[in-house]
């Protein structure tokens, strides 16, 4: 039987998506094995779901590395030593080049990539899967674990019809734009906010009775089957390992 294909995951919140793929996982539904969880924030509960699983976990918490960066400046001697700077800002699609913030944000981003690389790398992962994952990832991050030219190996799931509504908040934007059709989207990440290629969608019904809550329920519930589903689609199609 072929070896499991290692999965890292990294969340936010709640990490219901990340209770789904731990039950298809221990299940058998998928032939994948979760290394470890990580979290931009502490205290939350998908680390609890995560640890009662027996998986390892960590946190690199965003928000004191960037407030840290806002009150004390970012010196050369903070950076990673391997980042290229002019070569990460061209490449980005997150921020308009030409503002001033942008450099401000990409260092910034830098360093808190650095802490999770120094984490993910030594588990040798083949998949990462972004759980509710709420930060965005510089070309810095991407490249370090996209090593395989034109092969993708980090997973998000968004919640609304890629391409419509990307961004922080996609079922509120479907439901404030009055769509009739929502749904979730789980595609591999490039350079750009939720514009790489999509792998799976699920869509449903929004009836003009629904609130917002009801929304966010309905896609949800669409989450915990599309993300097991797109992971066991990932498996299938990897390119088998030269000499496995
Ligand atoms: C999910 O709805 C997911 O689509 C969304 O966060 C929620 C996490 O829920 N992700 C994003 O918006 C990513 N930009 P969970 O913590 O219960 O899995």
């Amino acid at each position: 039987m072929p070896a499991p294909c290692k999965i890292g995951t990294l969340i936010s919140g709640g990490g219901t998506n990340l209770q789904a793929i731990i039950d298809a996982c221990e299940h058998g539904r998928i032939p994948a094995k979760i290394m470890f969880t990580g979290s931009d924030t502490p205290g939350v509960r998908g680390l609890d779901r995560a640890e009662k699983a027996g998986i390892d976990t960590f946190v690199v918490d965003y928000k004191q590395i960037i407030s840290s960066c806002r009150a004390g400046g970012i010196s050369p001697d903070n950076l990673p030593d391997d980042i290229p700077l002019a070569e990460v800002m061209d490449k980005q699609k997150l921020m308009d080049p030409e503002d001033e913030r942008t450099r401000f944000f990409l260092q910034s981003r830098a360093i808190a990539e650095k802490q999770l690389l120094d984490k993910i790398l030594p588990y040798d992962i083949d998949l990462l899967v972004l759980a509710g994952f709420m930060r965005v990832l510089t070309p810095y991050f991407i490249d370090r674990i996209n090593t395989v030219p034109g092969q993708y190996r980090i997973m998000n799931i968004h919640p609304a019809l890629l391409p419509a509504f990307p961004g922080t908040d996609g079922y509120g934007d479907t439901f404030r734009y009055g769509c009739k059709i929502g749904g979730c989207t789980v595609h591999f990440v490039d350079y750009g906010e939720d514009t790489g290629p999509i792998i799976g969608q699920k869509a449903f019904e929004i009836e003009d009775t629904d609130t917002l809550d009801d929304v966010k329920q309905k896609g949800l519930e669409k989450e915990w089957e599309l993300y097991p589903a797109c992971i066991e689609k990932f498996i299938l199609q990897a390119p088998a390992t030269p000499g496995a």
